[in-house]
């Protein structure tokens, strides 16, 4: 008898766990905005000065800076959040030899992308068919919630940047380590090109991006 109460209390427990983890976006607020805990709300509290000067610099690597519910309190509860992308110039613009932006996922949130320079963007979706794009300055990109996506400068010689917001205060970001494995292995081109539903030119330059990376 006693048994079955543990196992009972183990499902039970098993059960919480997963449906905690299910519940992965924002909690919903019941109030506009939740008071901090110095219970201090002015408008300063609202104002986020963390991006002061944020394109000063150029950069030598790829330069992230968030204003997500850390860096910003008074995002709690408010499911949105923003950050500065800065990217360096690559040297050869002709190929995706290098990732800027590893492939990866943010699983609470669609991502919004505006483009000052030029990139070269890319998703995949739930079939795994692979979108990609050259933006160029003033077009706007939504990466969908959850679908892995990279980026590169494929701008000659030259920084560039973005701005991104997210649907989430805290949209979260996964690096999708099964994509290194897939593309990284070694697996036939014709195999990738068939399972893709892609072309040679594409999974070799994906290939490439990876090589330099290892
Ligand atoms: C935040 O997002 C969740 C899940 O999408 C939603 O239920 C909730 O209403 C949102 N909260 C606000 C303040 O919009
Ligand atoms: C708000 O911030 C500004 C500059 O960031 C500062 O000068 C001002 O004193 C602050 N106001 C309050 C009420 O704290
Ligand atoms: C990224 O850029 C910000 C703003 O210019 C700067 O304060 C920060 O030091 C940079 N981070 C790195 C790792 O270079």
């Amino acid at each position: 008898m006693a048994l079955r109460y543990v196992q009972l209390l183990i499902i039970f427990v098993l059960a919480l766990a997963t449906y905690k983890r299910v519940l992965a976006s924002d909690p919903d607020i019941l109030s506009s905005y939740i008071v901090p805990e110095n219970n201090k709300v002015d408008a300063n509290f609202s104002t986020y000065t963390g991006f002061w000067d944020i394109f000063d610099d150029v950069p030598g690597t790829l330069n992230i800076t968030k204003a997500a519910l850390a860096e910003f309190p008074a995002l709690d509860g408010q499911n949105v959040s923003y950050a500065m992308l800065k990217y360096p110039a690559n040297e050869d613009s002709s190929d995706w030899k290098e990732f800027n932006l590893h492939p990866h996922t943010h699983p609470h949130a669609a991502e919004l992308l505006f483009l000052v320079g030029s990139l070269e963007v890319g998703f995949m979706d739930t079939k795994n068919v692979l979108y990609t794009q050259k933006l160029k300055v003033e077009d706007l990109f939504v990466f969908p919630k959850g679908l892995v996506h990279c980026q590169y400068n494929s701008f000659a010689n030259l920084p560039t940047h973005a701005d991104s917001a997210f649907g989430s205060a805290n949209a979260g970001t996964v690096s999708v380590l099964i994509y290194m494995f897939v593309f990284g292995t070694g697996i036939d081109n014709a195999i990738l090109v068939k399972s893709f539903k892609t072309d040679v030119g594409t999974v070799k330059k994906l290939k490439a991006g990876l090589t330099t990376h290892k």
